[in-house]
């Protein structure tokens, strides 16, 4: 696997395929005519382009080890975060209507019904960790099992992306202290912090060393931030139809962005020093890191 012959596209397509595969197992444990479970599949099954568990299995890659052993962790990771996105489209928050292509939780379902699937999604989430003989053939010992609970647990809570989503929800309520640096710290917060997780997961479940975990924890906080910005760049230039989310919310709600702050062109200039820098960190990697590698550059160069 070389930078020549790698093709991106196929990667992340076969990868996709793995995870929708597994995400469907662990809900089809459970009635799908049960309202419940139908809405965490209308959210869950529709379509995300499942960076984070991509980025799990290709760290496990970059460390030289079978990714499969990374699907639990996966699973977990993307329950979590389509959970944050259905929270998200509430009313009460965001009040979005389209997400992932598809109506948004709340707008095919109901409130109630949408706050208990995202309930359910996080919850579910350590389940699917702690038991996952129920579902996966090879998986983590224990003690893996538990350090991923803790960092997963503190990527997604107080101090990781429900804090983030906090500031970000008061950075628009109050424009106190609404600088470059505290923007960093929000988008660090609320998307860093999953992605960072992602990465660290990968090289969790497969028993990589604190040295290497360290490595690749500068890769990843630095990916998080850029895919924040072009997330804000995206709710500029995007297309909708392509994004399956709306577009120009960001200005409507006066949220706080990079492009607001330092304008459109050193957004992007930003994003891509970040990219530049996250590749550079990773350096001492082979060519096994080269999906890690091609999914930076990605990040920078998607359209949705
Ligand atoms: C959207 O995340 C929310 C952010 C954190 C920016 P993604 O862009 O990864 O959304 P999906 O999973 O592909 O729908
Ligand atoms: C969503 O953030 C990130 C979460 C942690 C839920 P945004 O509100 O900025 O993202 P989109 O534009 O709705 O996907
Ligand atoms: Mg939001
Ligand atoms: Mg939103």
């Amino acid at each position: 696997m070389n930078n020549m012959n790698f093709n991106l596209p196929q990667y992340l397509t076969e990868k996709q395929a793995l995870v929708n595969q597994y995400l469907k197992l662990i809900l089809h444990q459970y009635d799908k005519r049960h309202e419940l479970i139908m809405a965490m599949e209308h959210s869950l099954m529709a379509g995300g382009k499942r960076l984070r568990p991509i980025l799990s299995m290709a760290t496990a890659q970059a460390c030289g080890k079978d990714f499969l052993i990374t699907l639990p962790a996966c699973c977990a990771i993307e329950m979590i975060h389509t959970y944050s996105l259905i929270h998200d489209d509430l009313p009460a928050m965001d009040n979005d209507d389209l997400r992932r292509g598809l109506p948004t939780c709340h707008k095919k379902f109901s409130e109630p019904t949408a706050i208990l699937a995202g309930d359910a999604l996080l919850t579910h989430a350590f389940n699917v960790i702690s038991n996952p003989e129920q579902v996966f053939d090879i998986y983590p010992d224990y003690e893996t099992r538990i350090k991923l609970i803790s960092k997963i647990s503190q990527a997604a809570g107080i101090q990781g992306m429900v804090e983030g989503q906090m500031l970000d929800m008061q950075s628009f309520q109050s424009k106190q202290n609404n600088d470059l640096d505290h923007l960093k710290k929000i988008h660090a917060l609320k998307t860093g912090k999953m992605i960072t997780v992602s990465v660290e997961a990968g090289a969790l479940s497969v028993g990589s060393d604190l040295r290497t975990i360290n490595k690749l924890i500068v890769y990843a906080d630095k990916i998080g931030l850029a895919f924040q910005v072009v997330d804000d760049i995206l709710n500029i230039e995007g297309d909708p139809q392509i994004m399956g989310k709306a577009a120009g919310s960001d200005t409507l709600n006066e949220k706080m962005t990079f492009p607001g702050i330092i304008g459109l062109d050193a957004s992007k200039k930003y994003a891509k020093n970040l990219i530049d820098t996250a590749i550079e960190a990773i350096w001492e990697f082979d060519e096994k890191a080269t999906p890690l590698r091609a999914i930076a550059n990605y990040i920078i160069n998607r359209d949705h």
